[in-house]
Protein backbone atom coordinates (compact mmCIF):
# COMPACT_ATOMS: atom_id res chain seq x y z
CA UNK A 1 0.00 0.00 0.00
CA UNK A 2 2.79 2.73 1.09
CA UNK A 3 4.89 1.51 -1.90
CA UNK A 4 2.22 2.41 -4.24
CA UNK A 5 1.39 5.61 -2.28
CA UNK A 6 5.15 6.27 -2.86
CA UNK A 7 5.81 5.01 -7.03
CA UNK A 8 2.34 7.81 -6.97
CA UNK A 9 4.47 10.54 -5.24
CA UNK A 10 7.93 9.57 -7.05
CA UNK A 11 5.80 9.70 -10.43
CA UNK A 12 4.53 12.94 -9.67
CA UNK A 13 5.16 16.32 -11.67
CA UNK A 14 6.41 19.12 -10.23
CA UNK A 15 4.42 19.82 -7.31
CA UNK A 16 3.10 23.46 -8.33
CA UNK A 17 2.23 22.64 -11.68
CA UNK A 18 0.28 19.76 -10.33
CA UNK A 19 -1.91 21.74 -7.39
CA UNK A 20 -2.41 24.35 -10.09
CA UNK A 21 -4.18 22.09 -12.49
CA UNK A 22 -6.55 20.37 -10.08
CA UNK A 23 -7.46 23.36 -8.66
CA UNK A 24 -7.85 24.92 -12.06
CA UNK A 25 -11.99 25.55 -13.15
CA UNK A 26 -11.17 25.87 -16.82
CA UNK A 27 -13.65 24.85 -19.55
CA UNK A 28 -16.60 24.36 -16.90
CA UNK A 29 -19.68 25.91 -16.23
CA UNK A 30 -21.08 26.43 -13.26
CA UNK A 31 -24.54 28.02 -12.40
CA UNK A 32 -24.81 29.38 -9.06
CA UNK A 33 -28.51 30.07 -7.37
CA UNK A 34 -29.07 33.17 -5.50
CA UNK A 35 -25.77 34.89 -6.99
CA UNK A 36 -25.94 38.85 -7.31
CA UNK A 37 -25.34 39.13 -3.58
CA UNK A 38 -23.69 37.77 -0.52
CA UNK A 39 -22.21 34.08 -0.50
CA UNK A 40 -23.51 33.40 -3.41
CA UNK A 41 -21.73 35.98 -5.69
CA UNK A 42 -18.92 34.84 -3.25
CA UNK A 43 -18.75 31.29 -5.20
CA UNK A 44 -19.45 32.74 -8.43
CA UNK A 45 -15.93 34.90 -7.83
CA UNK A 46 -14.22 32.02 -6.49
CA UNK A 47 -15.39 29.38 -9.26
CA UNK A 48 -14.77 32.53 -11.67
CA UNK A 49 -11.45 32.98 -10.93
CA UNK A 50 -10.51 29.02 -11.15
CA UNK A 51 -11.48 29.62 -14.53
CA UNK A 52 -15.24 28.34 -14.51
CA UNK A 53 -17.65 30.30 -16.72
CA UNK A 54 -19.99 31.21 -13.97
CA UNK A 55 -23.90 31.62 -14.55
CA UNK A 56 -25.46 34.22 -12.19
CA UNK A 57 -29.02 35.04 -11.31
CA UNK A 58 -31.48 36.21 -8.56
CA UNK A 59 -34.93 37.32 -8.45
CA UNK A 60 -34.16 40.92 -9.76
CA UNK A 61 -32.76 42.11 -13.35
CA UNK A 62 -30.94 45.08 -11.33
CA UNK A 63 -29.06 42.69 -8.90
CA UNK A 64 -27.77 40.52 -12.23
CA UNK A 65 -26.66 43.07 -14.11
CA UNK A 66 -24.83 44.34 -11.28
CA UNK A 67 -22.99 41.24 -10.50
CA UNK A 68 -21.91 40.80 -13.97
CA UNK A 69 -20.79 44.04 -14.55
CA UNK A 70 -18.65 43.20 -11.42
CA UNK A 71 -17.43 39.63 -12.17
CA UNK A 72 -16.64 40.95 -15.84
CA UNK A 73 -14.27 43.55 -13.98
CA UNK A 74 -12.47 40.67 -12.37
CA UNK A 75 -11.85 38.97 -15.85
CA UNK A 76 -14.37 36.24 -14.95
CA UNK A 77 -16.45 34.82 -17.66
CA UNK A 78 -19.78 35.19 -17.01
CA UNK A 79 -24.00 35.08 -17.99
CA UNK A 80 -26.48 36.57 -15.63
CA UNK A 81 -30.75 36.37 -16.39
CA UNK A 82 -33.13 36.39 -13.23
CA UNK A 83 -34.36 33.23 -11.70
CA UNK A 84 -36.68 32.76 -8.69
CA UNK A 85 -35.35 29.35 -7.58
CA UNK A 86 -39.45 28.86 -6.29
CA UNK A 87 -40.84 28.97 -9.42
CA UNK A 88 -40.06 25.81 -12.18
CA UNK A 89 -40.59 28.50 -14.99
CA UNK A 90 -37.51 30.34 -13.70
CA UNK A 91 -35.45 27.28 -12.58
CA UNK A 92 -36.14 25.32 -16.07
CA UNK A 93 -35.27 29.17 -17.94
CA UNK A 94 -32.18 29.56 -15.98
CA UNK A 95 -30.88 25.86 -17.13
CA UNK A 96 -31.76 26.78 -20.72
CA UNK A 97 -30.28 30.11 -21.01
CA UNK A 98 -27.09 27.69 -19.62
CA UNK A 99 -27.17 25.51 -22.16
CA UNK A 100 -27.69 27.83 -24.86
CA UNK A 101 -25.22 30.31 -23.96
CA UNK A 102 -21.86 28.39 -22.30
CA UNK A 103 -23.32 24.72 -24.19
CA UNK A 104 -23.52 22.82 -21.20
CA UNK A 105 -23.31 22.19 -17.90
CA UNK A 106 -20.39 20.85 -14.75
CA UNK A 107 -21.64 22.47 -11.05
CA UNK A 108 -24.44 23.38 -9.40
CA UNK A 109 -24.17 25.08 -6.53
CA UNK A 110 -27.73 25.78 -5.07
CA UNK A 111 -27.23 28.29 -2.51
CA UNK A 112 -30.78 29.99 -2.35
CA UNK A 113 -32.72 30.39 1.03
CA UNK A 114 -35.36 32.28 3.28
CA UNK A 115 -36.30 32.92 6.29
CA UNK A 116 -39.76 34.81 6.26
CA UNK A 117 -40.36 34.56 10.37
CA UNK A 118 -38.00 35.02 13.66
CA UNK A 119 -39.73 33.49 16.52
CA UNK A 120 -40.92 30.71 18.17
CA UNK A 121 -40.96 27.37 16.47
CA UNK A 122 -44.47 26.83 18.38
CA UNK A 123 -45.74 29.94 16.59
CA UNK A 124 -45.07 29.22 13.00
CA UNK A 125 -47.61 29.18 10.67
CA UNK A 126 -48.53 26.73 8.43
CA UNK A 127 -47.91 29.30 5.35
CA UNK A 128 -44.43 30.10 6.35
CA UNK A 129 -43.71 26.64 6.91
CA UNK A 130 -44.29 25.67 4.05
CA UNK A 131 -42.42 28.57 1.89
CA UNK A 132 -39.05 27.83 3.80
CA UNK A 133 -38.82 24.30 2.88
CA UNK A 134 -40.50 24.77 -0.45
CA UNK A 135 -37.58 27.48 -1.09
CA UNK A 136 -34.74 25.85 0.93
CA UNK A 137 -35.29 22.20 0.54
CA UNK A 138 -37.69 21.32 -2.73
CA UNK A 139 -36.35 24.01 -4.99
CA UNK A 140 -33.04 22.67 -3.79
CA UNK A 141 -34.12 19.50 -4.95
CA UNK A 142 -35.81 20.07 -8.17
CA UNK A 143 -32.71 22.37 -9.20
CA UNK A 144 -30.59 19.41 -8.80
CA UNK A 145 -32.89 17.14 -10.54
CA UNK A 146 -33.14 19.51 -13.54
CA UNK A 147 -28.90 19.69 -14.30
CA UNK A 148 -28.42 16.49 -13.29
CA UNK A 149 -29.10 15.08 -16.27
CA UNK A 150 -27.21 17.44 -18.02
CA UNK A 151 -24.04 17.38 -15.57
CA UNK A 152 -23.91 13.66 -16.33
CA UNK A 153 -23.90 14.40 -20.04
CA UNK A 154 -20.51 15.93 -19.30
CA UNK A 155 -19.16 13.09 -18.12
CA UNK A 156 -19.78 14.06 -14.23
CA UNK A 157 -18.97 17.23 -12.03
CA UNK A 158 -20.47 18.66 -8.89
CA UNK A 159 -23.29 19.67 -6.94
CA UNK A 160 -22.50 21.88 -3.53
CA UNK A 161 -25.77 22.94 -1.57
CA UNK A 162 -25.06 25.69 0.83
CA UNK A 163 -26.74 24.95 4.51
CA UNK A 164 -25.84 26.41 7.70
CA UNK A 165 -24.59 25.49 10.94
CA UNK A 166 -28.12 25.89 12.39
CA UNK A 167 -28.33 22.57 10.67
CA UNK A 168 -26.40 21.18 13.33
CA UNK A 169 -27.66 23.36 16.18
CA UNK A 170 -31.00 24.98 15.82
CA UNK A 171 -30.69 28.80 16.06
CA UNK A 172 -33.35 30.00 18.98
CA UNK A 173 -35.94 31.98 16.59
CA UNK A 174 -35.46 30.20 13.47
CA UNK A 175 -36.86 26.89 13.81
CA UNK A 176 -38.33 26.12 10.63
CA UNK A 177 -35.04 27.75 8.71
CA UNK A 178 -32.65 25.33 10.87
CA UNK A 179 -34.45 22.47 10.06
CA UNK A 180 -34.65 23.06 6.54
CA UNK A 181 -30.79 23.55 6.47
CA UNK A 182 -30.66 20.16 8.46
CA UNK A 183 -32.29 18.67 5.33
CA UNK A 184 -30.18 20.04 3.33
CA UNK A 185 -27.16 18.14 5.13
CA UNK A 186 -29.49 14.74 4.66
CA UNK A 187 -30.10 15.47 0.95
CA UNK A 188 -26.44 15.33 0.31
CA UNK A 189 -26.18 12.15 2.06
CA UNK A 190 -28.77 10.69 -0.11
CA UNK A 191 -27.71 12.09 -3.56
CA UNK A 192 -24.19 11.11 -3.48
CA UNK A 193 -23.94 7.37 -3.67
CA UNK A 194 -26.90 7.41 -6.62
CA UNK A 195 -25.03 10.41 -8.34
CA UNK A 196 -21.40 8.89 -8.05
CA UNK A 197 -22.53 6.47 -10.61
CA UNK A 198 -22.55 9.21 -12.93
CA UNK A 199 -19.11 10.39 -11.71
CA UNK A 200 -21.05 13.80 -9.62
CA UNK A 201 -19.97 14.35 -6.32
CA UNK A 202 -22.50 16.14 -3.92
CA UNK A 203 -21.36 18.05 -0.85
CA UNK A 204 -22.11 21.02 1.02
CA UNK A 205 -21.08 24.02 3.30
CA UNK A 206 -22.19 24.75 6.19
CA UNK A 207 -21.41 28.81 7.14
CA UNK A 208 -21.30 29.82 10.25
CA UNK A 209 -21.80 33.88 10.78
CA UNK A 210 -21.71 35.39 7.63
CA UNK A 211 -21.36 39.20 7.23
CA UNK A 212 -24.06 39.64 4.30
CA UNK A 213 -27.30 41.21 3.94
CA UNK A 214 -29.54 38.36 4.66
CA UNK A 215 -27.76 37.70 8.97
CA UNK A 216 -27.53 41.80 9.64
CA UNK A 217 -30.21 41.27 12.46
CA UNK A 218 -27.61 38.39 14.10
CA UNK A 219 -24.26 40.69 13.12
CA UNK A 220 -25.52 44.35 14.04
CA UNK A 221 -26.83 42.65 17.63
CA UNK A 222 -23.87 43.20 20.21
CA UNK A 223 -25.80 41.23 22.56
CA UNK A 224 -26.53 38.17 20.07
CA UNK A 225 -22.82 38.08 18.41
CA UNK A 226 -20.99 38.64 22.26
CA UNK A 227 -22.98 35.46 23.01
CA UNK A 228 -22.00 33.62 19.69
CA UNK A 229 -18.70 34.50 19.68
CA UNK A 230 -18.50 32.85 23.11
CA UNK A 231 -19.12 29.79 20.82
CA UNK A 232 -16.11 30.78 17.99
CA UNK A 233 -12.75 30.10 18.12
CA UNK A 234 -11.88 32.77 15.50
CA UNK A 235 -14.15 35.58 17.50
CA UNK A 236 -14.81 37.57 14.52
CA UNK A 237 -18.19 37.10 11.86
CA UNK A 238 -17.16 35.55 8.78
CA UNK A 239 -16.76 37.42 5.19
CA UNK A 240 -18.82 35.86 2.25
CA UNK A 241 -15.29 35.44 0.70
CA UNK A 242 -14.46 32.42 3.42
CA UNK A 243 -17.12 30.35 2.47
CA UNK A 244 -16.65 31.05 -1.80
CA UNK A 245 -13.18 29.66 -1.57
CA UNK A 246 -14.33 26.68 0.41
CA UNK A 247 -17.55 25.89 -2.75
CA UNK A 248 -15.17 26.30 -5.27
CA UNK A 249 -12.63 23.86 -3.50
CA UNK A 250 -15.46 21.32 -3.60
CA UNK A 251 -15.67 21.59 -6.96
CA UNK A 252 -12.28 21.02 -7.67
CA UNK A 253 -10.46 17.77 -8.52
CA UNK A 254 -8.07 18.61 -5.07
CA UNK A 255 -11.70 17.47 -3.40
CA UNK A 256 -12.20 14.31 -5.97
CA UNK A 257 -12.06 11.69 -2.81
CA UNK A 258 -14.83 14.04 -1.16
CA UNK A 259 -18.68 13.32 -1.61
CA UNK A 260 -21.53 13.16 0.80
CA UNK A 261 -19.41 15.43 3.14
CA UNK A 262 -20.55 18.53 4.51
CA UNK A 263 -17.89 21.61 5.56
CA UNK A 264 -18.57 23.32 7.86
CA UNK A 265 -16.85 26.78 7.90
CA UNK A 266 -18.00 28.73 11.10
CA UNK A 267 -14.53 29.90 13.26
CA UNK A 268 -15.31 26.95 15.14
CA UNK A 269 -18.89 27.37 16.07
CA UNK A 270 -20.65 24.79 16.33
CA UNK A 271 -18.02 21.86 15.65
CA UNK A 272 -19.18 18.51 16.30
CA UNK A 273 -17.00 14.75 16.42
N1 LIG B 1 -25.10 34.99 6.05
C1 LIG B 1 -25.02 34.03 6.95
O1 LIG B 1 -24.65 34.24 8.11
C2 LIG B 1 -25.38 32.62 6.56
C3 LIG B 1 -25.07 31.60 7.47
C4 LIG B 1 -25.38 30.30 7.13
C5 LIG B 1 -25.96 30.01 5.92
N2 LIG B 1 -26.27 31.01 5.05
C6 LIG B 1 -26.88 30.64 3.79
O2 LIG B 1 -26.17 31.22 2.71
C7 LIG B 1 -27.05 31.38 1.60
C8 LIG B 1 -26.89 32.77 1.04
O3 LIG B 1 -27.18 33.71 2.05
P1 LIG B 1 -26.46 35.13 2.10
O4 LIG B 1 -26.18 35.39 3.52
O5 LIG B 1 -25.39 35.22 1.11
O6 LIG B 1 -27.69 36.08 1.66
P2 LIG B 1 -27.70 37.54 0.99
O7 LIG B 1 -26.38 38.21 1.09
O8 LIG B 1 -28.86 38.23 1.58
O9 LIG B 1 -27.94 37.24 -0.56
C9 LIG B 1 -29.09 36.67 -0.95
C10 LIG B 1 -29.07 36.47 -2.47
O10 LIG B 1 -30.14 35.60 -2.77
C11 LIG B 1 -30.98 36.18 -3.76
N3 LIG B 1 -32.29 35.60 -3.53
C12 LIG B 1 -33.08 35.71 -2.45
N4 LIG B 1 -34.19 34.98 -2.59
C13 LIG B 1 -34.10 34.36 -3.79
C14 LIG B 1 -34.92 33.45 -4.51
N5 LIG B 1 -36.10 33.05 -4.04
N6 LIG B 1 -34.50 33.01 -5.71
C15 LIG B 1 -33.32 33.41 -6.23
N7 LIG B 1 -32.50 34.28 -5.60
C16 LIG B 1 -32.88 34.74 -4.39
C17 LIG B 1 -30.80 37.68 -3.56
O11 LIG B 1 -31.10 38.47 -4.69
P3 LIG B 1 -32.60 38.97 -5.06
O12 LIG B 1 -33.11 39.70 -3.87
O13 LIG B 1 -32.41 39.81 -6.29
O14 LIG B 1 -33.39 37.74 -5.35
C18 LIG B 1 -29.30 37.73 -3.27
O15 LIG B 1 -28.56 37.65 -4.47
C19 LIG B 1 -28.44 31.01 2.11
O16 LIG B 1 -28.72 29.68 1.78
C20 LIG B 1 -28.30 31.14 3.61
O17 LIG B 1 -29.22 30.31 4.29
C21 LIG B 1 -25.98 32.30 5.34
Amino acid sequence: MLRVAFRRLSTTPVTGQRSMSQSSLAGKVAIVTASTAGIGLAAAYALGKRGAHVVVSSRRQAGVDKAVALLKSQDIQVTGTTCNVGNQGDRERLLQTTLDQCGGVDILVSNAAVNPFFGNLMDTTEEVWDKVMSVNVKAAFLMTKLVVPHIAKRGGGNVVFVSSVAAYQPMQGLGAYSVSKTALVSLTRALAPELAQSNIRVNCVAPGIIKTHFSTPLWQNDDIMDDFKKQMCIKRVGEADEIGGVVAFLCTEEASYITGETIAATGGMGGRL
